[in-house]
C-alpha cells in the first residue's frame, strides 16, 4: 500500500527520499511523487509520475531538486484513478501546505463539498487533497499555527491517516500525524534531523533511534530541535525512543533476480533464525518466553481464536491442526476482516493469536483491538518488529525471517508455521497433552527441517520445466488432505498473485461434490500426495482426476513409485514428520508460481493490484 518518506535536517534530502521510496516498492503502489523545498530561496519542487518510482526519478533528475526539507509518497489508488494528476504531494490551493497521506478519510465527500462551498478548488479526485485543503482552512479561519490547524483538522475526519505536512513558510518543520495508520520517526545524528517514514525499512540505513507514534499522535519534528509529541487534545507525550536494527542486506535483492526468488531460497537459513534460542538444550526443549510468562492463562484457556488475512490464515489453519493435536485446546480460524465486524462471542478465557508478517493489516489490527477490548489475551505472531500488531498484542513470539520485500508471502509463511509448531509444542509440554516420545521426536524433526528444505530447493530447475505447461492455462485446482489441505489453498493463491492463473484450492475428498465438473485435458491438478495420514485416499481422488483425463502434477514423498507411476509429474520432497509436512510441501508450489509468472513476463516482486502491506480495511 502507499507509503511514506520524509526528511528535514542538513543533507540533500532528494537522494534520501527517493532512495526511500524504493525501499518502499515491495509495498505495491501504481505512482509516486516527491516535493522539496529549497529554504535558500524558500521556492518548492513538486514531481509526480505514474508507474515506478524510476520513472519518477528520470522527470526530477533533470530538474531542480534541491532542499533540505522534503516528502515523498508512493501511491496505492483508492479514491481517484491511479493518474500523475492523483498521485501524491498534494498541495493547499494557495500553495503554502503540501502532504502525502496513507489511508483513508471516510467522510472526505462531506468535507469537499463544505470546502467547495466556502470557495475551495479541487485539481485531483483524492481524500488527500480535502485533508490538505481542510488544514489550510482551518489555518485561514482560525489564525492558528499550523501544526495546531493539523490536530484541529484531524478533529474532524473520520477514518484512517498517517500524513506528513510541509508549510512552505516554516521551512525546517515536518509534521506528522497517525491513526490506524503505521508512522515511525528516525531521530538522525547530534539528534537535530528527522526521517519520517511508513516503516522502518526506508530509514534503517541512517538511524537506528526511532519513535513510533500511536493512533491520535501529532509529531512536530523541527531541524536542530528535540523532537515533540502531542495528542490531538494538545496534551505533550513523553518520546519513547526505540532501538531498531534491520539487517541491510535482507532489504536487497542479493544476486537474485527477484526479492520473492531470494526470500524463497533463503528459508532454510530463516528457519534456522526463527527457531534460534528457542530450541535449546541440545535441542531437547523449546522455550518461548510468551508462553513462559503466561503459562497459567495459556494453560487454563477455553479456545483460541486465531485471526489474521490471506497467507496468514492459512498458516493460522495449519496452526488450529497442531495446537488441537497437541494442546487439546479448541482452536478457531476467523478471517480478521469479518471477526471485527462479527460481534464476536469472546472473554477473558479465550487467547486471540494474531498472526501477520507485516504486522500492520488494518483488519487484524481492529481485530485485536476488539478482541482486548472484549478481555482475552492477545497473542501476537508477528514479523515486522515493533509494528503496531506487535505494538498491540499482549504478548507473542516474532517470527525473526528478516523483512520479506516480495509481495507474495513466502518465508514468512513457514515461519509463521515454525512459531506455532513451537508454541504447540510449549504448551503441549506443559499441559502434558503430548508423551515425551513424541514431543522429542517433533523437535528433531523441526530441527531437521532447514536442511530438507535446501534438497527441495534444488529442484528449481525441475519446477521451472513443469511450470511452462502452466503458462498457457486459464485455470487450475490444487488438492490437499489433513495438514496438506491449507498448502493447497496456499499454492492456489500463490499462483493467483503472481501469475494471474485463476487457481482454486479444495480438500481433495469435496472434489467431487463439485469442482470435479471443471476437471478435462485442459486442467493442470496439483496433488499433495505425501506419504502419510490419508495417501490411499488421495490416491483414489487422483485415480478420479485420471479417469477424466486431467493432467496432474503431485508433490509426493522421496522414493514414491506409485505416484510416479500414475501421474505426468511428480516433485518429491524428503521424509518428514505429518505435522511438519506444509513446511516442505509448500515450496515447490511456491517455486512453481514464481516460474509461471516469470515464463509469462510479469512484474513477480509487484504483482498488479496487490499490496504488501494492507493498511486499508
Ligand atoms: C499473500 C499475502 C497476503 C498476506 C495478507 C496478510 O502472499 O502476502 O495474503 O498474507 O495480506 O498480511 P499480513 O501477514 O502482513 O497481515
Amino acid at each position: 500500500m502507499c507509503g511514506i518518506v520524509g526528511y528535514t535536517g542538513y543533507r540533500e534530502a532528494y537522494p534520501i527520499l527517493i532512495k526511500g521510496l524504493h525501499r518502499l516498492e515491495y509495498r505495491g503502489y501504481d505512482s509516486a511523487g516527491v516535493a522539496l523545498l529549497d529554504e535558500s530561496d524558500n521556492s518548492l519542487s513538486i514531481y509526480k509520475a505514474k508507474g515506478k518510482v524510476s520513472g519518477l526519478e528520470s522527470i526530477a533528475d533533470s530538474r531542480p531538486h534541491s532542499g533540505c526539507i522534503g516528502i515523498a509518497h508512493t501511491r496505492w489508488a483508492t479514491h481517484g484513478l491511479p493518474t500523475e494528476n492523483n498521485a501524491h504531494p498534494h498541495q493547499s490551493e494557495n500553495g503554502r501546505l503540501t502532504i502525502v497521506h496513507n489511508g483513508i478519510i471516510e467522510n472526505y465527500a462531506v468535507l469537499r463539498e463544505q470546502l467547495k462551498s466556502k470557495g475551495y478548488h479541487f485539481r485531483s479526485e483524492t481524500d488527500t487533497e480535502v485533508l490538505v485543503q481542510l488544514i489550510q482552512y482551518t489555518v485561514d479561519t482560525t489564525g492558528e499555527d499550523v501544526a495546531t490547524s493539523v490536530r484541529l483538522a484531524l478533529g474532524k475526519v473520520i477514518g484512517a491517516y498517517a500524513i506528513v505536512v510541509i508549510d512552505r513558510d516554516n521551512p525546517d518543520t515536518i509534521i506528522a500525524a497517525r491513526k490506524s495508520s503505521p508512522m515511525v520517526i528516525g531521530i538522525g545524528e547530534g539528534n537535530c534531523e528527522f526521517f519520517i517514514a511508513s516503516d522502518a525499512s526506508p530509514i534503517a540505513e541512517y538511524t537506528t533511534k526511532m519513535v513510533y507514534l500511536s493512533d491520535g499522535q501529532i509529531a512536530l519534528c523541527r531541524r536542530g530541535e528535540e523532537l515533540q509529541v502531542l495528542t490531538l487534545d494538545n496534551d505533550l507525550v513523553k518520546v519513547k525512543v526505540r532501538n531498531v536494527k534491520l539487517d541491510l542486506n535482507m532489504l536487497d535483492k542479493g544476486g537474485y533476480p527477484h526479492f520473492m526468488l531470494k526470500e524463497i531460497h533463503e528459508q532454510p537459513s530463516c528457519l534456522r533464525d526463527c527457531m534460534r534460542g528457542r530450541i535449546v538444550e541440545d535441542g531437547k526443549r523449546v522455550v518461548l518466553s510468551a508462553i513462559t510468562e503466561h503459562r497459567e492463562e495459556l494453560l487454563n484457556a477455553r479456545r483460541i481464536v486465531v485471526v489474521s488475512c490471506g497467507t496468514s490464515w492459512h498458516a493460522g489453519l495449519i496452526g488450529k491442526q497442531l495446537i488441537e493435536q497437541y494442546c487439546r485446546i479448541p482452536v478457531e480460524v476467523a478471517y480478521a476482516s469479518e471477526f471485527r465486524y462479527s460481534d464476536p462471542v469472546i472473554d477473558d478465557k479465550d487467547i486471540v493469536v494474531a498472526i501477520s508478517q507485516s504486522g500492520e493489516t488494518a483488519d487484524t489490527l481492529a481485530a485485536i483491538q476488539l478482541a482486548s477490548e472484549r478481555g482475552a489475551l492477545v497473542y501476537g505472531v508477528v514479523n515486522a518488529v515493533g509494528s503496531s500488531i506487535a505494538r498491540n498484542s499482549d504478548t507473542g513470539t516474532y517470527i525473526h525471517v528478516g523483512p520479506e520485500i516480495g509481495v507474495a508471502s513466502t518465508k514468512a509463511f513457514t515461519g509463521q508455521v515454525t512459531v506455532l509448531a513451537m508454541m504447540a509444542l510449549a504448551i503441549g509440554r506443559e499441559k502434558g497433552t503430548i508423551g515425551d516420545e513424541e514431543y522429542e521426536n517433533l523437535i528433531a524433526e523441526l530441527l531437521s527441517i532447514p536442511e530438507k528444505m535446501e534438497k527441495v530447493l534444488s529442484q528449481d530447475g525441475r519446477i521451472r520445466q513443469i511450470a511452462e505447461k502452466f503458462r498457457d492455462k486459464h485455470n487450475a485446482l490444487y488438492l490437499g488432505r489433513g495438514i496438506n489441505y491449507p498448502v493447497a489453498l496456499e499454492g492456489a493463491l500463490k499462483l493467483k498473485e503472481i501469475s494471474y492463473l485463476h487457481a482454486e484450492g479444495y480438500p481433495a475428498a469435496e472434489m467431487k461434490h463439485g469442482p470435479i465438473a471443471l476437471v478435462d485435458e485442459e486442467m493442470p491438478v496439483v496433488f499433495l500426495a505425501t506419504h502419510y495420514g490419508l495417501y490411499e485416499k488421495v490416491i483414489s481422488n487422483m485415480q478420479e482426476v485420471i479417469a477424466r483425463k486431467g493432467r496432474i502434477l503431485a508433490i509426493v514423498t522421496e522414493g514414491d513409485e506409485t505416484v510416479r507411476n500414475m501421474v505426468e509429474d511428480v516433485i518429491e520432497v524428503p521424509q518428514v514428520h505429518s505435522s511438519l509436512a506444509p513446511l516442505l510441501t509448500v515450496l515447490p508450489l511456491q517455486m512453481l508460481a514464481y516460474h509461471v509468472a516469470v515464463s509469462k513476463g510479469l512484474d513477480v516482486d509487484q504483482p498488479r493490484n496487490l499490496a504488501k502491506s494492507v493498511t486499508v480495511e
